[in-house]
């Protein structure tokens, strides 16, 4: 059977605790009475709603994630958050290396690295995002961009510590941010592009932690996932899930793409 994770990248869309109240209540709701076996589902709401989020889930099928983390436990770190106030509202994953973190915020894969050590230590499953820009696929890079954010990313993490992460690869060019994608439209891979992306990462992955472990690691894709995409996507062998931002905004957005999830998850 084919395991699923579906999470919602909620960003900087919803600015009051009111709004993420509103649309977690709406998510939790909807996805009440579907029988999630071998779907995970999650959100990453606004981090100043993320108590009150945390409150409403509880007992609920749809868990709680962070948009990211620092790497040290606590002290005089201004504007951070640590793993320890995620874990105290709730939260079971943590979002970590989002294109959005490296390209406008400049964060690193060796730092992305410490982040998912510290977050395996404290047993927060960490998703980890990779990806290539429109400019490195069309120099030909891109398999080689996504390897090496994983080699950095994911350096000195042993297989089993691996078993715990969720992997998402989020080609740039298709994630809906002009702020990343000023001068190119934003598509979504196609099915042949996302498949070779896929099997490139799976590969990866076998060759590194081996098959049973690295075959079974979660790769969800991320990138323009809506309801009239979601079929051809989760449909492909190594796509396990999605990573959804825009159409992760409501119920009614968010819930067709997990149904499908269910869909792909009891076929045989
Ligand atoms: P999008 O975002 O679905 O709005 O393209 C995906 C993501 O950045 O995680």
């Amino acid at each position: 059977m084919k395991k699923f994770v579906i999470g919602g990248n909620w960003k900087l869309q919803l600015l009051t605790v009111k709004e993420n109240i509103a649309v977690a209540t709406e998510i939790r709701d909807a996805i009440e009475e579907l029988s999630l076996e071998n779907v995970e589902v999650f959100i990453a709401p606004s981090f100043h709603a993320l108590y009150s989020v945390g409150q409403i889930l509880k007992g609920s099928k749809l868990k709680l994630a962070g948009q990211n983390m620092y790497f040290r436990d606590k002290g005089a770190f201004t504007g951070e958050i640590s793993v320890d106030s995620l874990l105290d509202v709730g939260c079971e994953y943590v979002l970590l290396g989002h294109s959005e973190r490296r390209r406008i915020f400049d964060e690193t894969s060796p730092v992305i690295n410490q982040k998912v050590k510290k977050a395996l230590e404290k047993g927060l499953k960490p998703v980890l995002c990779n990806g290539e820009t429109a400019k490195e696929r069309a120099e030909g890079n891109f398999k080689q961009v996504n390897q090496t954010q994983l080699e950095e990313s994911l350096a000195d993490i042993t297989a089993e510590e691996v078993a715990q992460i969720v992997i998402a690869y989020e080609p740039v060019w298709a994630i809906i941010n002009k702020f990343l994608n000023p001068d190119t439209e934003i598509t979504t891979a196609t099915p042949e592009q996302a498949t070779e992306a896929h099997d490139f990462i799976r590969g990866w992955l076998i060759t590194t932690y081996g098959k049973e472990i690295g075959g079974q690691v979660p790769i969800q894709y991320g990138g323009s996932m809506k309801e009239a995409n979601c079929e051809g996507l989760l449909n492909i062998p190594n796509i396990n899930g999605g990573l959804i931002g825009g159409a992760s905004l409501s119920a009614a957005k968010f819930k067709p793409i997990i149904e499908m999830a269910i869909k792909f998850a009891n076929q045989p």
